[in-house]
């Protein structure tokens, strides 16, 4: 062998191997937020490695409200959603937040994403702690995906002269049909994420909290433990007599079929309401999962 096709194998052998690395660790950061936070930190990317330590502890007792706006680009066949209009955080608060994403057309698209936030003076303390969408991205034909942003707003804007009376901030995204759409991740990769318990609690303040309170009862009886707990046991809550003579413990099953469609899940219950989505309906399970449960609710003869 001469050296030349030799050197040829090593670059091939080098190129593989980094693919399957990179490979890897897209398959690994995809499962969980706390994973893709990790790896924005090692990695630096989008201005985390500002972030230390110290802004975890410094959550302000000061609010401010995050709302989002979303554009496409014409060219673009896609639909391009903020799944919530606005968030109200403290500073310093880690926030969980999702943009839904749907191609209409019979190919597969790439987009990519440009992201600004308003006013200009915040721009510095909006952190992203989530990196993976919204740069080149794959989306099949008709398919809908959502695609999680993690951030929060630094303590540190609430001293600086410029930017602490600011209440409001704007963080904007324009989707673009991508010049570059080689190699670019497919959203898929965001359809059958984990149940998230975070993003439950805020889909708990969010809906349910109009009518649920964890530890007493308001237009619904109280929900902490209710994982493992029997159907219309609490002691004191006016329930409908079809849930109070229900005879079965909530389980993820069970609260799935419930929240999808109350009536269906038991015939003449009166919860009025609904989920229809089912990312959200997992979210919101595995955050009432996540809760302190109480000792089991005695069979009732
Ligand atoms: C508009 C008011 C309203 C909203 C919003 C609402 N609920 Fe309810 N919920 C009720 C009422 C009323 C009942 C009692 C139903 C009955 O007695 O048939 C109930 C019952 C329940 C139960 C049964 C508890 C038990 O002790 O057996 C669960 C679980 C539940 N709700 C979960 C949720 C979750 C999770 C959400 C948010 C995604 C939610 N509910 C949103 C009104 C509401």
């Amino acid at each position: 062998m001469t050296p030349r096709p030799r050197s040829h194998f090593g670059r091939f052998v080098t190129l593989a191997a980094l693919l399957v690395a990179v490979g890897g660790m897209t398959t690994l950061v995809s499962y969980s937020v706390t994973l893709y936070r990790l790896f924005c930190q090692a990695t630096g990317a989008l201005g985390t490695t500002q972030r230390v330590a110290a802004d975890r502890a410094v959550v302000s007792a000061r609010t401010i409200t995050v709302s989002f706006d979303t554009n496409v680009a014409p060219g673009l066949p896609w639909r391009f959603v903020p799944v919530q209009r606005s968030v109200r955080v403290h500073l310093g608060q880690d926030t969980l937040v999702f943009f839904r994403a749907e191609n209409l057309s019979d190919q597969t698209i790439v987009g990519h994403a440009a992201f600004n936030v308003a006013p200009g003076r915040a721009g510095r303390y909006f952190k992203k702690i989530e990196c993976f969408c919204f740069t080149e991205e794959r989306l099949g034909p008709h398919r809908t995906v959502e695609m999680p942003v993690q951030f929060f707003v630094d303590p540190r804007m609430a001293k600086d002269p410029d930017a602490a009376s600011v209440t409001e901030i704007t963080l904007s995204y324009t989707f673009f049909r991508s010049m570059h759409p080689k190699g670019a991740p497919d959203l898929a990769r965001f359809v059958d994420r984990p149940a998230n318990p975070a993003a439950g609690r805020q889909v708990f303040a969010e809906v349910c909290a109009d009518c649920h309170r964890l530890h007493h009862a308001k237009v619904g009886p109280p929900l902490a433990g209710v994982f493992g707990r029997r159907a219309g046991a609490v002691a004191g809550y006016p329930y409908s007599p079809a849930l109070a003579h229900a005879d079965f413990v909530w389980n993820t099953k069970r609260l799935e079929a419930w929240l999808a469609d109350p009536q269906a899940a038991v015939p003449g219950a009166e919860m009025p309401y609904h989920l229809d989505d089912k990312l959200r309906r997992r979210d919101v399970i595995s955050y009432l999962r996540s809760l302190d449960m109480p000792a089991p609710t005695p069979a009732r003869s």
